[in-house]
């Protein structure tokens, strides 16, 4: 089986090349990520020199990138996105090209190749928000209600997969995943952010009140769930992928972070909220459970395996915050195009 996996040298994508390649001993992955600032091929340097595993540096923007990485393809599993709400809120016009156009070119080019299976990645956030204090959940048949310019990008991205399953019979799947955490994430994203300015002596900076509520992930439980998707889901459907049930506000977890690395409440710092910053997260995963899925790993003890992956991994983080990580791929593949 070869399967093409976009935006492999992102945080998810890259957890998800190294998952496949172990599992799937006879299978054949192809990598193809345009390395924006959050793709870094240092994520998967240990599998580089893999016969089972190539990199492509490409566009989903440019039709001409994608075709060309698509030749005996079976399965495309596609990652690739601009992720930052933050970035987002100004920079609404990459969220556009990349997660919008870049899937339906994609779809395109994968429907035009007769893919056996496309996988879109999509997340929970096109459902908007719940209310806080309240018991609800997403389910699939939340209305979407997208409230910033990354989630906006998502939903879009989706009905056109979707569209792509009616029009061309593109044999679609789609998971909608709650907040990840785990090894590789960018450090400009919650939990990374927090682990190293604390490990580099500094506050660390709380939206508002704090007080939303998210459900973390570890990032091997969300591949395992799109890995059973792909056996196992229904051709047209969309799964959601949700954590233990231990809903947490966001100065919950960050005190957890604080007594992880032996700090106190001096090194939280309160900002000015995110505009339309989503209250709570809350995801009914019981239809990928009716699968056989469920998350095996426990907050507590996969935050500490987390701090720990920071704490002993300073150099490839050092690297990210300065920029240097961008020389690595001129180091090993060359001049950028
Ligand atoms: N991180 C989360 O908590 C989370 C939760 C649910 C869903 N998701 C979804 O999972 C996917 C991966 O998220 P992540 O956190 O790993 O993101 P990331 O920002 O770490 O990685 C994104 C990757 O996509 C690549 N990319 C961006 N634009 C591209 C383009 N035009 N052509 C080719 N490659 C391009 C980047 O270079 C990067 O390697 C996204 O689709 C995101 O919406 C993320």
């Amino acid at each position: 089986m070869k399967l093409l996996v976009t935006g492999g040298a992102g945080f998810i994508g890259s957890n998800f090349v190294r998952y496949w390649l172990a599992k799937y001993p006879g299978d054949y992955v192809v990598n193809f990520d345009v390395l924006t600032y959050s793709g870094n091929l240092e994520n998967l340097a240990e599998i580089q020199n893999n016969p089972r595993y190539s990199f492509i540096k490409g566009d989903l923007r440019n039709m001409a990138d994608v075709e060309a990485a698509m030749s005996g393809v079976d399965i495309v599993v596609h990652f690739a996105a601009e992720t930052h709400v933050d970035r987002s809120l100004f920079a609404a016009g990459d969220f556009i090209t990349s997660n919008i156009l870049g899937t339906q070119i994609l779809c395109e080019a994968a429907a035009k190749h007769h893919v056996t299976r496309f996988h879109y990645i999509s997340t929970d956030e096109v459902y908007g928000e719940l209310p806080l204090n309240s018991t609800q959940k997403f389910t699939q048949d939340t209305p979407f209600d997208p409230r910033n310019q990354y989630s906006a990008s998502k939903a879009s991205a989706e009905h056109f997969v979707r569209a792509y399953y009616h029009t061309h019979h593109l044999p679609i799947t789609i998971t909608n995943c709650t907040n990840n955490f785990g090894p590789y994430q960018h450090p400009e994203k919650f939990i990374p952010l927090f682990i190293t300015n604390l490990l580099q002596g500094k506050k660390v900076p709380i939206y508002g009140d704090g007080l939303n509520i998210r459900d973390w992930l570890y990032v091997v439980d969300h591949c395992r769930a799109v890995d059973l998707v792909i056996r196992k889901g229904v051709i047209g459907k969309s799964y959601l992928v949700g954590a233990q049930h231990k809903e947490i506000s966001n100065l919950e977890l960050t005190h957890k972070l604080l007594k992880l690395l032996g700090k106190d409440d001096s090194s939280i710092e309160f900002v000015t909220d995110r505009p339309a910053h989503d209250h709570r997260y809350a995801v009914d995963w019981s239809k990928i459970a009716a699968l056989g899925w469920q998350p095996e790993h426990d907050l507590d003890t996969w935050l500490a395996a987390t701090v720990d992956w920071y704490k002993t991994h300073r150099d490839w983080w050092q690297r990210v915050k300065s920029g240097d990580y961008l020389k690595y791929y001129d180091r090993v593949y060359g001049h950028r195009s």
